[in-house]
């Protein structure tokens, strides 16, 4: 397995590119099973995820084709031929199960691996059951498997209030709805970039929806879709990690293609830290406003509030920050697995239950650390590129599939980074 060789060694100057984003695109790629007609993916990010969907997809019948160096993903499902997304491809990634709303929608009938459990936390899928029931289709959990069928073979619209919020049962819901007979009203809908993001692109297609982007989302329901391009959104999850960078560094970075509606709530945050983030043509320029950084408190929310996603991350610029911060997480149970890593450099951060209280110290030390998740992993590399001396961070194989090129990026700036082969 690689590992991750840091060098501590001051400011970063520069741009990054920031990457189409991760979850948009893992959402949007099972969209091409709702029509017979091509879907064509541009900005796509260059990532092992992709690469699992990509291999799942094919395993149902749809055709994937990478081009321009995979930025391009060009997708036909003219026939589906198998209607069972197995185990051995489910169990690498949780968004899998997001072929069951579309495969249900579109011949009304699925099997589909259960994901197991992660290490950010259980991560159940009973959300995304409830919408189906509502919406007519027959489950039952059998050997590991969710045997769906719709009656009459086609879902009919509902009225979906989920107890609490989440992203991916939404986006199943709203991709399976597009095809039901009838209304679908889903309530306390998520309302990330990604959602929006979804709901444009199956419009493209020939979807009538409505309210994306706020926690009611109507769809009308209409008998077939056709094909579309479509841009996938920036990946704002890279684009607040590099957004870290100078904050924890020094320096100034320009995260190309970056916008402040999409990292509202962290940009505010980084701000009361001391760091100032201003928008550009191009995108968003960040830098120190003095030396060290300020204590912040953060909570982690659902969209528009501090994502889950950056928490790690920004747990690492907390490191060295003057003061002591309180981080909560309320997404996932089990989402501070970074912080014993951290400790191991020299942090000072207590984790009880959902909350982590990080005292600043003056300067991380380099050590041998693991990544136990992909933020995780990252976050890891930023307080390596902090530290004094040499981090080297295993288990990278965690990054890979959501940072793309990170090495190269990174080194863009001036940072001293090597991949380690084994
Ligand atoms: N939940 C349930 N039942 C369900 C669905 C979710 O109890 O049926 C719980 C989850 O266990 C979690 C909470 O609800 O505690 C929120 O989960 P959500 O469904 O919103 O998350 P997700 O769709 O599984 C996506 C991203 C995650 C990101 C979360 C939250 C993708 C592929 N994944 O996961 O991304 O953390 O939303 O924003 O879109 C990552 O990129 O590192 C990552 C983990």
């Amino acid at each position: 397995m690689d590992s991750i060789l840091v060098k501590g060694n001051g400011p970063l100057n520069g741009v990054i590119p920031i990457a189409g984003a991760k979850n948009a695109c893992l959402t949007l790629m099972p969209a091409t099973l709702l029509s017979e007609e091509p879907l064509t993916l541009t900005n796509a990010p260059r990532l092992s995820d992709i690469a699992t969907m990509t291999q799942l997809l094919q395993s149902l019948g749809a055709e994937v084709a990478s081009m321009q160096n995979g930025l391009v993903l060009a997708m036909s499902s003219h026939k589906v031929y198998n209607h069972t997304a197995d185990y051995e491809i489910v169990r690498k990634f949780r968004a899998s199960i997001l072929v069951l709303g579309p495969l249900l929608a579109r011949d009304g009938h699925a099997i589909v691996s259960l994901p197991g459990g992660c290490a950010i936390g259980a991560r159940p899928v009973d959300l995304h059951l409830k919408a189906f029931e509502a919406m007519g289709a027959e489950l039952e959990l059998r050997d590991g498997y969710v045997h769906a069928k719709a009656p009459g073979g086609r879902l009919r619209g509902a009225i979906i209030e989920f107890p609490f919020v989440s992203v991916g049962a939404t986006e199943n819901a709203l991709l399976a709805a597009t095809l039901a007979k009838g209304t679908t009203v889903i309530k306390n809908a998520a309302r990330e970039p990604e959602i929006v993001d979804l709901a444009v692109c199956l419009r493209r297609m020939g979807a009538q929806i409505d309210g994306e982007g706020t926690s009611t989302i109507t769809i009308q329901g209409v008998d077939r879709l056709g094909g579309a391009t479509h841009p996938v959104v920036t990946d704002r999850i890279e684009l607040g990690t590099y957004m870290l960078l100078p904050a924890i560094c020094g320096g100034e970075v320009e995260c190309l293609g970056g916008k402040m509606s999409l990292v509202g709530a962290f940009a505010e945050k980084l701000d009361a830290a001391g760091v100032s983030v201003v928008e550009t043509e191009r995108g968003l320029k960040v830098t120190r406003k003095n030396g060290r950084v300020n204590a912040v408190d953060v909570v982690t929310e659902p969209f528009p509030g501090f994502p889950t996603d950056l928490q790690a991350q920004m747990m690492a610029l907390l490191c060295t920050a003057d003061g002591t911060s309180v981080l909560e997480e309320k997404i996932f149970e089990n989402r501070f697995m970074h912080a014993p890593e951290l400790v191991r450099m020299g942090a000072k951060i207590d984790v009880h239950g959902g909350h982590a209280t990080v005292t600043g110290v003056e300067k991380l030390r380099g050590a041998r650390v693991m990544a136990t998740d992909l933020r995780a992993s990252v976050s890891l590399i930023l307080a390596g590129l902090a530290a004094e001396g040499e981090t080297v961070v295993s288990r990278v194989y965690h990054l890979d599939r959501g940072y793309e090129r990170v090495e190269e990026k990174l080194r863009g700036v001036g940072a001293q980074i090597e991949r380690i082969s084994a």
